[in-house]
């Protein structure tokens, strides 16, 4: 445990936010054929408040283990539990909100009335619907947008105004599926900054996907570095630096040596997983 100024960044806990107990995927084709194996016997706790990101070639299961912890679907075998309650393939929507790489607001809506949206599926009482988008809103510097339309903003103003949706429902977790990749880098950078601070207030519990390994050092706690299909826990790297981060991390030395260890440890990785593009149905030994 790794105990800083403004935070604490635990790597284990008695009590897990987020537990992944031996989960195997296979996806099989209709006809009873083996399929492909997506995931195989994963586990994994995630502490309260920690920031986990998942590494890994594409293919190797990371889109799948973030739907299966979200409960979109229930995994071939294995379980996950999340504050204590078995996830049985359907959302948690008290507890997890999800924010995507593509905006997912309505076009048709003004933000605020996108917002109202998410707050009525959750239940949240109608007084209180508004007070909480303006207050997500303001957290990521979007409150002047509220009336606007999806398309009246830059990508980069919808990527803000989507992360502050998944912020406005109050849930203790956060799964983030490539959320700023259509971003340019130095947008990015900043978002990821204000994820970090936002963290360090709200000591929500964090579980991130990226192909960005800059992206990665910067914002987590623990990386979750996975195999090529199919998808194993390679290994995990922490990252022993509290948050809010600080821009002047990434010029520290350790920032890029963390990088290129991780490049290191992804490019055998990435070969296998070109190559197994190339036949898909094949799963390495
Ligand atoms: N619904 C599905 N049906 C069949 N195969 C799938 C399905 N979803 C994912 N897969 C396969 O499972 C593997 C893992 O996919 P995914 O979780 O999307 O990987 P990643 O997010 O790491 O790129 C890939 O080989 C993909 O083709
Ligand atoms: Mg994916």
């Amino acid at each position: 445990m790794t105990v800083g100024d403004t935070l604490i960044a635990p790597q284990a806990s008695v009590n897990p936010a987020i537990s992944i107990r031996n989960v195997t995927q296979r996806f099989a084709p209709a006809g009873g054929a083996d399929g492909v194996l997506a995931l195989d016997n994963v586990s994994l706790d995630i502490a309260p408040g920690e920031f986990v990101c998942l590494l890994g070639p594409s293919g190797c299961g990371k889109s799948t283990l973030l739907n299966i912890v979200g409960g979109l679907f229930k995994p071939s075998s294995g379980e996950v539990t999340v504050a204590g309650r078995r996830v049985d393939g359907a959302p948690h929507p008290d507890e997890i909100a999800f924010v995507f790489q593509e905006s997912t607001l309505f076009p048709w809506y003004t933000i605020i009335e996108n917002f109202r949206i998410a707050l009525k599926f959750q239940g949240a009482p109608k007084s209180e619907r508004d007070d909480r988008a303006m207050e997500a809103l303001q957290a990521v510097g979007m409150a002047g947008f509220a009336r606007h339309y999806p398309s009246q903003l830059s990508i980069g103003m919808r990527q803000r105004v989507n992360l502050a949706r998944g912020i406005c429902v109050r849930t203790n977790i956060l799964l983030m599926v490539e959320p700023f990749a259509a971003l340019d880098e130095q947008s990015r950078m900043v978002l990821g900054e204000d994820l970090s601070i936002l963290l360090a207030k709200t000591g929500k519990t964090i579980v991130f996907v990226t192909h960005s390994l800059a992206e990665a050092v910067f914002l987590s706690d623990r990386i979750v570095v996975m195999t090529a299909r199919p998808g194993r826990i390679k290994t995990i790297v922490n990252v022993n630096e509290p948050h809010p981060r600080a821009p002047d991390f990434m010029l520290e030395p350790r920032f890029g040596e963390m990088r290129n260890d991780l490049f290191a440890l992804l490019r055998d990785e990435i070969r296998q997983a070109m190559a197994l593009q190339r036949d898909p149905l094949k799963v390495r030994a």
